[in-house]
Parts: C-alpha cells; sequence; structure tokens
C-alpha cells in the first residue's frame, strides 16, 4: 500500500483512556494488517512527563490487553513503536503548538514531501474549542486537502452547544476537513445494514409501512457506569446512546437509498430521515419516552451497587442510565410504524440488535391450532456480541397433518467468513488516514440528531422522576417501559 499518502496522526489525549484502549491497539492492527501509509508517525500529545520508553511499554501493554488479536508478536511492536512519538506539551499553550510545527516541517523535510497531518481530539470536550483555536493560531492544519481533525463524542451537550462548536469549528476548517466520529458506524455489523438493504433485490420491496408492521432497536449493556462517572453524571442514557448511536441506527435501517457510496450522498439520505423523525410536545414526551435508573442487584451471579452508590455520583442523582421511546418516521415509507428503542446500564444481557416485525398475512388459511406459536415474521439484526441477521418464518412442522412451527434461517458472521472483524476503530482510523468520510457525521446530522431529543432533555430536566432508582440491576429496565409496548400490543423481542 505504497501509495498511501505519508501521515502524521497527532493525538491529543496520548496518554489518555481512549487511546490507551483504543486507539493505539486500532493503529497497531493497521499497521500488522498493512495498512498504514510506509511514511506514517504517531505524535502522542499529553501534558505528562514521562519517558518514551515508558510511554511504549504502557501502550504495549494496552495493545497486549485489549487489541482483538490478544499479544503483540515483538516482531511487530518493535517496527510499530518506532513510529510513536511521545511529546509532553501544555495543550492549552501556542508555544506547543509552534514546537509540533517544527516536528512536522522537520519530518516533511526528511520525508521530501508535505504528508497529511491527523488531529485527533481524544481530550475532554471542553479542550476541543481551545485545540483547535492553537491550531488555527499556528496555520498547522489550513491545508484542506491534506489536513483533517477528528472529533469525539460528545459532540455538545445540548443543541445550542453543538450548533456552538460546529460553528467555531467551521469558522476554522472547512467542513470537509472534520471527522465527527460515532464509533457504531465503524461496526461491521452497523455497515452491513446498507449493503444488506441496497445489495439485494430480496429485501427492499418489502422494507416499507405497507409490509412492515414495527421495528425495535435494543442496545443494552451489563456494565454499570465504571468510572465514568463525571461524564456520565452530565449525560445520561439519552445523550449517551440515542442522540448518536441509535438515531444513525435509525437512519441506516430508514433511509432511501442513495445514488452512490459518496460521503455527501450517503449523509443527505440520512438526514432526511432525522429530518422525518416526529419532533415530540412535551405531552408526546411523557407518552413516548420512558426513563430509568438502576438499583443494586445481581448481573451474572455478582452482587453490583445501585447508581447512586457508585464511586463520584450524587447520592440523589437524576441522571438516567435507562431510556425507552418510542419514534416514528413521517414520511410516505414509514408513516406509522412505531420505532421502538431501548438501551441501558446494567440490564441482563450485553446484546444489540434491531427487530423488524413484519404484519401478519392478510388471510389465514391456517385454522387456529395448527400454529404452536403465534410468532410474527421477523427480521433481526444482530450486531454484537452475535453478528449475523436471522429470519423468523412459519414452516409446517414434519407430520401427517399441517402444523406449523416457526423456524429461523439463520446467517451468522463467524460461519461465513474466516476473517476476524475488524475493530470499529480500526474501520474509522483507515477511513480518515484515507480521507474517506463516508462514516463520519456531518454538522448538520449532527444539528437534528440534538433537535430530536431535545425535547426529551428538557421535559425530564424540568420535571424530576417520581422514583429513581426504579429497576433492578440485571433486569431489562422498569415496568413502565414494557407499558410503553404492551399499550400498542406488543412487547420487547430479547435475543441474546
Ligand atoms: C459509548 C458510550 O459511546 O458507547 C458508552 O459512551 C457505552 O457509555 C459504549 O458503553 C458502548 O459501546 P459498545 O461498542 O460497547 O457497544
Amino acid at each position: 500500500i505504497s501509495e498511501l499518502e505519508p501521515t502524521i496522526v497527532t493525538i491529543f489525549g496520548g496518554d489518555g483512556d481512549l487511546t490507551w484502549r483504543k486507539l493505539m491497539p486500532a493503529l497497531f492492527n493497521l499497521h500488522i494488517d498493512g495498512f498504514l501509509p510506509e511514511k506514517f508517525k504517531i505524535l502522542s500529545v499529553d501534558m505528562k512527563d514521562i519517558a518514551q520508553e515508558e510511554y511504549n511499554k504502557r501502550h504495549l501493554e494496552g495493545v497486549n490487553k485489549f487489541s482483538r488479536r490478544g499479544k503483540a508478536t515483538k516482531k511487530k511492536w518493535k517496527e510499530f513503536e518506532k513510529c510513536i512519538t511521545y511529546v509532553q506539551a501544555d495543550i492549552t499553550n501556542d508555544k506547543s503548538y509552534n514546537n509540533l510545527k517544527n516536528i512536522f516541517n522537520e519530518t516533511d523535510k526528511e520525508w521530501d514531501v508535505e504528508a497529511s497531518r491527523i488531529f485527533y481530539m481524544a481530550v475532554s470536550p471542553y479542550l476541543i474549542k481551545e485545540i483547535a483555536g492553537h491550531l488555527d493560531n499556528t496555520g498547522i492544519a489550513e491545508n484542506s486537502q491534506k489536513h483533517r481533525i477528528v472529533v469525539e463524542k460528545p459532540f455538545g451537550h445540548d443543541l445550542e452547544s453543538a450548533r456552538e462548536l460546529n460553528k467555531v469549528l467551521q469558522g476554522i476548517f472547512s467542513e470537509c476537513q472534520i471527522y465527527r466520529i460515532d464509533h457504531y458506524l465503524g461496526k461491521e455489523t452497523v455497515q452491513n445494514i446498507m449493503a444488506f438493504r441496497f445489495a439485494n433485490a430480496l429485501f427492499e420491496p418489502l422494507w416499507n409501512r405497507n409490509f412492515i408492521e414495527q421495528i425495535q432497536i435494543n442496545v443494552s449493556e451489563q456494565v454499570g457506569v465504571e468510572n465514568r462517572a463525571s461524564y456520565y453524571e452530565q449525560a445520561g442514557a439519552v445523550r449517551d446512546m440515542i442522540q448518536n448511536h441509535i438515531l444513525q441506527l435509525i437512519c441506516l435501517v430508514g433511509m432511501e437509498p442513495p445514488v452512490d457510496l459518496n460521503a455527501n450522498s450517503v449523509r443527505d439520505k440520512k438526514l432526511e430521515v432525522l429530518n422525518a423523525i416526529r419532533r415530540f410536545s412535551e405531552n408526546d414526551v411523557y407518552v413516548n419516552a420512558v426513563r430509568g435508573q438502576y438499583d443494586k442487584g445481581w448481573i451474572e451471579g455478582q452482587e453490583v451497587k445501585a447508581y447512586r452508590d457508585e464511586d463520584n455520583v450524587d447520592n440523589e442523582s437524576l441522571s438516567e442510565t435507562f431510556a425507552a421511546v418510542r419514534f416514528y418516521i413521517d414520511n410516505w415509507r414509514w408513516q406509522g410504524v412505531p420505532i421502538y428503542v431501548r438501551t441501558g446500564k446494567r440490564l441482563q444481557e450485553k446484546t444489540s440488535y434491531i427487530t423488524i416485525q413484519f404484519k401478519e398475512v392478510p388471510h389465514k388459511i391456517f385454522p387456529s391450532g395448527v400454529r404452536e406459536l403465534v410468532d410474527q415474521n421477523l427480521m433481526v439484526i444482530s450486531i454484537q456480541p452475535q453478528m449475523g441477521i436471522r429470519i423468523h418464518f412459519e414452516a409446517k412442522k414434519t407430520g401427517l397433518d399441517m402444523r406449523l412451527k416457526p423456524v429461523d434461517m439463520i446467517f451468522n458472521y463467524s460461519d461465513s467468513y474466516k476473517n476476524d472483524p475488524p475493530d470499529a476503530y480500526e474501520t474509522l482510523l483507515n477511513d480518515v488516514i484515507l480521507g474517506e468520510a463516508t462514516l463520519f457525521m456531518r454538522s448538520d446530522q449532527i444539528e437534528e440528531a440534538w433537535s430530536i431529543i431535545m425535547p426529551i432533555l428538557d421535559v425530564w430536566a424540568s420535571n424530576p422522576p417520581q422514583k429513581f432508582p426504579n429497576y433492578q440491576s440485571g433486569s431489562w429496565g422498569p415496568p413502565e417501559a414494557e407499558a410503553l409496548i404492551a399499550h400498542d400490543g406488543f412487547y420487547w423481542h430479547t435475543f441474546t
């Protein structure tokens, strides 16, 4: 892959958790697979005074712990660590950026080419504007063809702050330089939704309100707040999961076919879905959205604490660790089809899947009693940990009489493909290096997504929950979430 442009990746927050758990293991795996340019450097920028050797050692440990491949071989790590330079710097000071500028200039001279520069903001959100300002002052990111910045979520705290951040960034960079990450979009099974829908003739004709009765999206986790209370206390489940990951899943399921895979063709179609999602009035919020917070309980045989007893969580915290919402897309394709989403921490299973439930057949020729179960046709798109697609339908059971029994047609990634799927961050970093923006969020998408959830956040903020905590760890959330869907005559499908 020698024709890849020489590239310098600068990571602000180079000694932080994200770099340790995700970015270094992902870059290392790209190195193993030969996807990094021949001329390649990582500048890890952080406050701490750490010797290069110590930094490399710590990140080798990170790779060994978090890489999907397990332990690094000595040979590959030795090759890779040569690319890494740790730069101790105060990122609030212009001098540090002049120092970076010198490194860039020297490297360009040494390589005899103007390298691409990628600036990865793996820092607290409040530092992003500051760093962007310094990049602007020193002019080290001004070539719109060669320089890119990568911004992690959360992108703003609400619609207003997201608009403000977009404004600041767009005042400095052109939109095509800004890569806003939503790591769900890098997941193999999430990318497969487009492949499945638009590379097959079989399903798309059924993909609309005439045949689909309801859609469910479940993104449940067993972990609690872990060591992220300071962020999560301010965020809660709607900001953390629905504003970004889950609305993106709705876009992929709901979008019209784009004409091609260019970043803007795809993002335009997703934006249309976001535009069409019904906005909630205050009363709609009460009817369509449920919040929860976990109490103590049991996960996989281990007793776990209530959210309010976790480290750094206020013991009267009102942050939601669970949310269930009924959305509608108001357009020709989806009018009247409810989309139920459910996400939360400390739930019974870690599992993410999308269920498409088809309508009943128009006329039933099989008398009641010949079906053992009353399931309708379902399509289950499993995102993780299962990866694949399952179609659930009725078939005749063997025997002399006409009895029906639901069966499954199953596609599993692991049965069909030998290669280990790349981690989402490998895919996304590879795309940033290639300058391929399809899997990243455009400014208008981010703002639309915020505008959809703002009514929920506002109504909840001004009406404290009556009873928190309201679900046990290890359950499927509060009873109100069951009631939300039962009201329409449905129930949450559960697949692990
Ligand atoms: C992150 C959220 O974006 O996604 C976390 O901030 C959550 O709270 C995580 O745990 C889930 O990601 P994944 O890839 O494990 O589903």
